[in-house]
């Protein structure tokens, strides 16, 4: 018998209604979960119910949410379905979630008790036995591993690869919440940028109120004529959404007299229809506006609009978190520089010390690829690491000869009351290292430093970059007991002790970026 090739255009329809149709469904499937994500503003309930709706979703037994503390190489149970109180912490090298961060992959795991990869230690915790795997790793916009969803078990047979590509929709839903991330500009772009895909509009553009100016302005926009625009708030249909707070879905823009004609007329775009939904916080305070124009071939639907108005939730709490969290950066930085300013202000001539350490740590982390979170944290413990030299007396700390046996016992406290006075302050999140990694900063790698005499393993990686930084800083400045040393003396001494008491990749590192650092001033001047 002669097989017929041909494709039957009958079957070839229905099979493409059956698609359309399932492809209907799980956007309706999407939108209900945003809608029931974005009508929960309590950040601690919003994790467990995003938690539970992803584990529905996949049909999975139970799905955990990890955090990555880069400091301490671990991951964190952030939300563990099934587990209430949640204390999980596990070395980032292990078990397959360990293994989805370091390969930021998707890792698909059948049989988990076949896999040598898999960490059986939480199941003895848990007393629960897992089978199947669905480990991904959830980036940033810089492509960082910011933390991992795990999903267990899957009730109907294994993991697809269609979940494959669910579970990696949904990480990334999570990092454009904002809620275990910062958001920023390219963020909302990406989220713009989605709007006008799903949505088929030809321009989608978010914009933020200025309460000061009485203006809107984008933060982010997409598509055709796009530009970043300022407008009255009492101007337009972004403006009236903006003040009243609903939305408005107008099918002929020029046809409203609501319309204000203005930008079209400055940026030669012609407007047909617009969908525009506000953007509220918790308080129903209106934040900004989204806004989708000129949907292609037809006027925007009570879906589209839909859509939108389930999106503005996520993208509200991530407005607000920017916002928090820019008012409690620059509250903390502020103290900071007090704090540093209150040591120089001790001793004129060593002034600018943790300072210049800071920039010098910066400036070895960065040769050695530290991500910007990680110099920040290593920034701030630099900045802090001899605030205990506050409560040291002024004679030992300032005198010209060689310190005596006691004297030198007492300068060694410092680092006691640094830690002392550092354990006190409140250390937010990422931070909370910074008294340990402050603290150490006189110990080496062979166990000679003090206060305790850690040795390689035990010293934090950031600490033995504040203690090349420390030496370089004060070998090459001037001292009540001795002049400045010319750099390559100083390097010669580093490299001596490298392997011994500095670790020899950070000394390696701190040459690369003084010497680069001495060609670019060279090249300026
Ligand atoms: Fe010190």
């Amino acid at each position: 018998m002669i097989k017929d090739n041909t494709v039957n255009p009958v079957i070839a329809l229905q099979e493409q209604i059956c698609t359309l149709e399932i492809e209907n469904e799980q956007l309706k499937r999407f939108i209900e979960i945003e809608k029931k994500i974005g009508g929960e503003r309590n950040i601690d309930q919003l994790l467990p119910l995003i938690m539970t709706e992803i584990s529905k979703f996949l049909d999975a037994d139970r799905s955990t949410l990890f955090l990555l503390n880069w400091e301490g190489m671990e991951l964190w149970a952030k939300f563990a379905q099934g587990l209430e109180a949640c204390n999980i912490s596990i070395k980032m090298k292990m078990g397959i979630v360990g293994v989805s961060v370091l390969t930021k992959q998707i890792i698909n795991v059948a049989n988990a008790y076949e896999d040598p990869r898999f960490n059986a230690e939480i199941d003895e915790i848990t007393g629960f036995k897992t089978q199947s795997i669905l480990a991904a790793p959830i980036l940033d916009n810089g492509n960082e591993v910011i933390g991992a969803i795990e999903l267990l078990n899957k009730k109907s047979g294994l993991f697809t690869k269609e979940d494959e590509h669910k579970v990696k929709e949904h990480t990334l839903n999570f990092s454009e919440t904002g809620l275990i991330n910062r958001p920023d500009k390219s963020q909302a772009e990406a989220l713009v940028s989605e709007i006008r895909e799903t949505t088929q509009c030809q321009r989608g553009s978010l914009f933020l109120i200025d309460q000061h100016q009485g203006e809107l302005f984008t933060i982010a926009s997409d598509g055709l004529g796009a530009k970043d625009i300022r407008l009255s708030i009492n101007l337009g249909i972004a403006g009236l959404v903006a003040m009243t707070g609903k939305s408005l879905n107008i099918p002929d823009a020029y046809a409203d007299s609501r319309f204000d004609m203005s930008t079209d007329q400055i940026t030669g775009y012609r407007t047909h229809c617009i969908l525009c939904v506000p953007v509220k916080n918790q308080n129903g305070e209106v934040l900004g506006v989204i806004e989708a124009m000129n949907k292609k071939n037809d006027i925007f639907t009570d879906a589209d609009a839909e859509y939108l108005e389930a999106l503005s939730s996520g993208i509200a709490i991530a407005l607000e978190n920017a916002m928090l969290f820019q008012e409690q950066d620059r509250q903390f930085k502020s103290i900071l520089e007090v704090m540093a300013a209150s040591i120089d202000a001790k001793d004129p001539l060593t002034a600018g010390h943790s300072e210049n350490v800071t920039q010098y740590a910066v400036g070895i982390a960065d040769e050695l690829g530290f991500g910007e979170i990680e110099q920040d944290i290593l920034g701030v413990a630099a900045l802090l690491h001899d605030y205990g030299k506050l409560g040291i007396d002024d004679y030992i700390l300032k005198k010209p000869g060689r310190l005596t046996a006691k004297e030198y016992e007492c300068i060694k406290q410092h680092v006691v009351i640094t830690r002392d006075i550092l354990n006190k302050m409140h250390f937010s999140r990422q931070y909370r290292n910074v008294p340990f990694i402050a603290a150490y900063h006189h110990e080496r790698l062979d166990g000679s430093g003090y206060l305790e005499g850690l040795k390689s393993e035990e010293i934090p990686f950031m600490t033995k970059i504040i203690a090349v930084a420390d030496v370089f800083e004060a070998l090459t400045s001037e001292r009540h007991y001795r002049d400045a040393l010319p750099a390559e003396r100083a390097f010669e001494i580093l490299e001596q002790d490298s392997g011994t008491m500095y670790d020899a990749s950070v000394v390696a590192a701190l040459k690369k970026y003084w010497y680069r650092q001495q060609g670019q001033d060279r090249i300026q001047h």
